[in-house]
């Protein structure tokens, strides 16, 4: 059963990412509730992840057989447990590849983290920034692998600064910038906690993606992070750098996450979900992204 799903999504799948000019796809959510998956594609690999934790025998090669990949393409996860330690190593290196989205290139890697380096849910967002960027001073909050701040300078932003306490992604970030053959005079990286550079930096923007893990913890930041109880205030710091007719999109995955519309009643703003989360999501709620603007 498994398979045959397979092998049905990944038809119309690849059908439709041909005609959209997108390599890079979920192609299975918990289609079928007993086989607890995900199953993405990053152009001839799989990245599979399983929700309960396990992969029993027969799981993988049944992907294999399906999709016609070789065993040795197929990555897996055990997501069950996991809350916090997203940004965790799995003590594998594994292979750096490079795949293209939307004439940008991304370096990807399917083993070394739980993450992979370019988050597919946010794909159509991404679009969204390139398309907005032209003649733009861009700013990246939580960069993670810097993929907002390439989709930015594409699309012609007149500079990008790109924020994230993480030297591993910083330097991933880079890397994806020299790919792209970006300027690195223009587009600068920062090492910081979100917050004390919010507090600190004077720079103006017009546009910024503020787009902030669940919780985070670091012995590099003062205190934690965590969404719910942060966002106002750095939703509210945010549009304090943002230039008049700027605009700042903020977006996050906390499935139970509300937005205090009340505490920013101040600002003009309304949700994108519905654009931003991609059609290959059957999990419409993997975020939920709105768009504010300075009255
Ligand atoms: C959810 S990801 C952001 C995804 C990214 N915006 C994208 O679409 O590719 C979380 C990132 O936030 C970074 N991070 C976590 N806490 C942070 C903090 N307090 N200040 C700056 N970056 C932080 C992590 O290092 C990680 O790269």
């Amino acid at each position: 059963m498994f398979g045959n799903r397979l092998r049905k999504n990944a038809k119309h799948l690849s059908k439709w990412g041909k005609r959209r000019g997108i390599s890079c796809y979920r192609l299975y959510e918990r289609d079928i509730q007993e086989y607890p998956y995900i199953v993405d594609f990053y152009e001839g690999r799989v990245h599979l992840q399983s929700l309960s934790g396990e992969i029993p025998d027969g799981i993988v090669p049944e992907i294999s057989r399906a999709l016609e990949l070789p065993l040795e393409s197929i990555h897996c996860k055990q997501r069950g447990g996991q809350k916090e330690g997203q940004y965790l190593g799995t003590g594998k290196e594994g292979d750096d590849f490079v795949v293209s989205e939307g004439g940008n290139q991304f370096i990807v890697n399917l083993d070394a983290y739980l993450d992979t380096g370019l988050f597919l849910d946010h794909r159509n967002m991404r679009k969204m920034i390139g398309e907005r960027a032209f003649g733009k001073r861009f700013l990246n909050l939580f960069a993670y692998t810097g993929s907002f701040s390439v989709y930015a300078a594409k699309g012609g932003a007149i500079s990008t600064t790109t924020v994230d306490l993480s030297n591993t992604y910083l330097d991933w970030a880079k890397r994806n910038f020299v790919l792209n053959g970006m300027d690195l005079n223009k587009n600068i990286l920062i090492r910081s906690d979100v917050k004390k550079f919010l507090e600190e930096w004077k720079g103006e923007y017009d546009l910024i993606v503020l787009d902030p893990p669940t919780f985070s913890n670091s012995k590099k930041m003062e205190g934690n992070f965590d969404v719910q109880r942060d966002h106002v205030s750095m939703i509210e710091a945010c549009m304090r750098l943002l230039a008049p007719g700027g605009a700042l999109y903020f977006s996050n995955n906390l499935r139970s996450f509300r937005l205090d519309e009340e505490a920013l009643s101040g600002y003009e703003f309304s949700e994108i979900s519905a654009q931003t989360v991609p059609e290959d999501f059957r999990n419409r709620k993997i975020h939920r992204s709105w768009v504010f603007t300075s009255r």
